[in-house]
């Protein structure tokens, strides 16, 4: 079934110049990008987004991390492109990732996994809606 999903390269993505690599193995998969945008998350758009991680220890972290630069936000359609896109990306933690993934290949901590993926179509038409 064809879907849409919300992907967007996290600030050390950004800062790491990633943005291309990560735009490039989607597009080799196979999806479509249709929606792009360079965008500085304020700090009530980041809670809203995260907010099911209210209340975690590692919360005000998050959204330090997460509102710290610019980031680059995404909408990509495709065949089963929800769940494929959180294959593609790995692991919450890096070092749980398997290589070949993005997260797998690039990143080493949960605190800096470079890009976040929807959960769910859902939470993708939610996600993408806000920005
Ligand atoms: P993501 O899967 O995109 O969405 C939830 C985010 O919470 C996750 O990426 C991490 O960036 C962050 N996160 C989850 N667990 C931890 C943790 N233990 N320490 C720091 N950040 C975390």
């Amino acid at each position: 079934e064809v879907e849409e999903t919300y992907i967007m390269v996290k600030p050390d993505g950004v800062q790491r110049g990633l943005v291309g690599e990560i735009i490039s193995r989607f597009e080799k998969k196979g999806f479509k990008l249709t929606g792009l945008k360079l965008f500085q998350c304020p700090k009530d758009l980041a809670e809203e987004h995260y907010k099911d991680h209210k209340g975690k220890p590692f919360f005000p972290k998050l959204i330090g991390y997460i509102t710290s630069g610019p980031v680059v936000c995404m909408a990509w359609e495709g065949i089963g492109v929800v769940a494929s896109a959180r294959k593609l990306i790995g692991a919450t933690n890096p070092l749980n990732a398997e290589p070949g993934t993005l997260r797998g290949d690039l990143a080493v901590q949960t605190g800096r996994n470079i890009v976040h993926g929807s959960d769910s179509p859902e939470n993708g038409k939610r996600e993408i809606g806000k920005i």
